[in-house]
């Protein structure tokens, strides 16, 4: 391993962020009393343009108005290729009350997007007396994203996560489909005349946790447009934890339980790896290196897969 020792990622639970426009403040307090661990209030593509005034003013007043609890409360700004992006920026900071602990930058391309929108946060700061720093949580759903992933995940000490945009990532790379994430119909092989269907996500996400996991970013997958597909949404919620990513979006509150359920590890999973922790102990004070446990091979590198299945039900018992 490099002698840069990989840095730790926010130590919080983000196994569901929740989604509602800012354009609807009659849903606000459901979202504030669901179990999504993240809400983003949204101010981009899910209220039309005549109504961003409005929806800036909901979200200002319902940052201080509501009892978010123990969640991480988030508001999506729009796209730094809009008219809208600053005065977001401007009418949040200035206005909002210091419960918001995130921005989320949509359509990210470089990381001079990021610089951008930190300097505007920071002169603001710095006017007003805010004294809780903003994180920033980023969307990477363009070509130009996932190209400049890396320095993006690195741009700012602000940045605390990373998600996958399907429907603008999917667009964007001018894939051939209207889906927002999951199966696509089209994208399979064939063996023997039987379809296989791949993942055509699967490239986006590892780089996305691959940037992440280098810089101390979550990684989180980001939303499933069919929300009366449960069990789609169950399996593509597998594939990310599988593949590192710590959490899901919900654009409809039913989905918010199957993310919780997929992001927390199981209990048999973290019997499981107690279970190798034990054994490679019990292998250490023996003089030995690797062990068999289940009949398979376990050796010092299973201690740290395990830590990691430990440490996350840990944190998520915890919060
Ligand atoms: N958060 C919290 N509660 C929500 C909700 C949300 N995002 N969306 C719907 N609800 C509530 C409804 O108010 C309704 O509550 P009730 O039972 O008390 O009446 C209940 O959940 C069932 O809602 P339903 O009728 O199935 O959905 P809908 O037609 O009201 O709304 C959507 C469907 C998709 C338009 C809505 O869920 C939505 O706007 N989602 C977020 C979209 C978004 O933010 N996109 C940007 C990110 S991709
Ligand atoms: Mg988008």
């Amino acid at each position: 391993m490099s002698f840069r020792i990989q840095p730790a990622a926010p130590a919080r639970p983000n196994r569901c962020q929740l989604f509602g426009p800012g354009s609807r403040p009659a849903i606000f307090e459901k979202m504030a009393s669901s179990a999504a661990d993240v809400i983003n209030l949204d101010l981009e593509d899910s209220v039309a343009p005549d109504d961003k005034p409005e929806a800036r003013r909901n979200i200002i007043q319902a940052i201080g108005d509501i009892d978010w609890g123990k969640k991480t409360l988030a508001v999506r700004i729009n796209g730094l290729d809009t008219p809208y992006w600053y005065r977001d920026v401007v009418d949040l900071l200035e206005q909002a009350s210091d419960r918001i602990d995130q921005i989320m930058i949509p359509k990210v391309g470089c990381a001079g997007d990021i610089y951008a929108v930190d300097a505007l946060v920071t002169a603001i700061e710095r006017a007003k007396g805010r004294t809780k720093p903003i994180k920033f949580e980023v969307i990477i759903e363009s070509a130009a994203g996932i190209a400049h992933v890396e320095e993006i995940a690195a741009a700012s000490p602000r940045m605390e996560a990373m998600s996958l945009g399907a429907a603008d990532f999917a667009a964007s790379m001018g894939m051939q489909t209207t889906g927002i994430g999951g199966t696509q119909e089209n994208y399979y092989m064939i063996r023997e005349g039987a379809k296989y269907w791949s993942d055509p996500w699967h490239w986006a996400q590892a780089a996305i946790v691959a940037a992440c996991r280098t810089h101390g970013v979550l990684p989180v997958d980001g939303p499933f447009g069919d929300f009366s597909d449960d069990e789609g949404y169950r399996a593509q919620a597998r594939r990310s934890a599988t593949l590192g990513m710590v959490g899901k979006w919900a654009i409809h509150p039913k989905q918010i339980a199957i993310a919780n359920e997929v992001f927390t590890p199981s209990e048999e999973a973290v019997a499981e790896a107690r279970e190798i922790l034990a054994a490679m102990e019990k292998a250490k004070a023996e003089g030995l290196g690797a062990t068999v446990y289940k009949g398979r091979l376990v050796d010092i590198a299973s201690i740290k897969q395990a830590e990691v299945i430990v440490a996350q039900s840990e944190l998520i018992a915890s919060s």
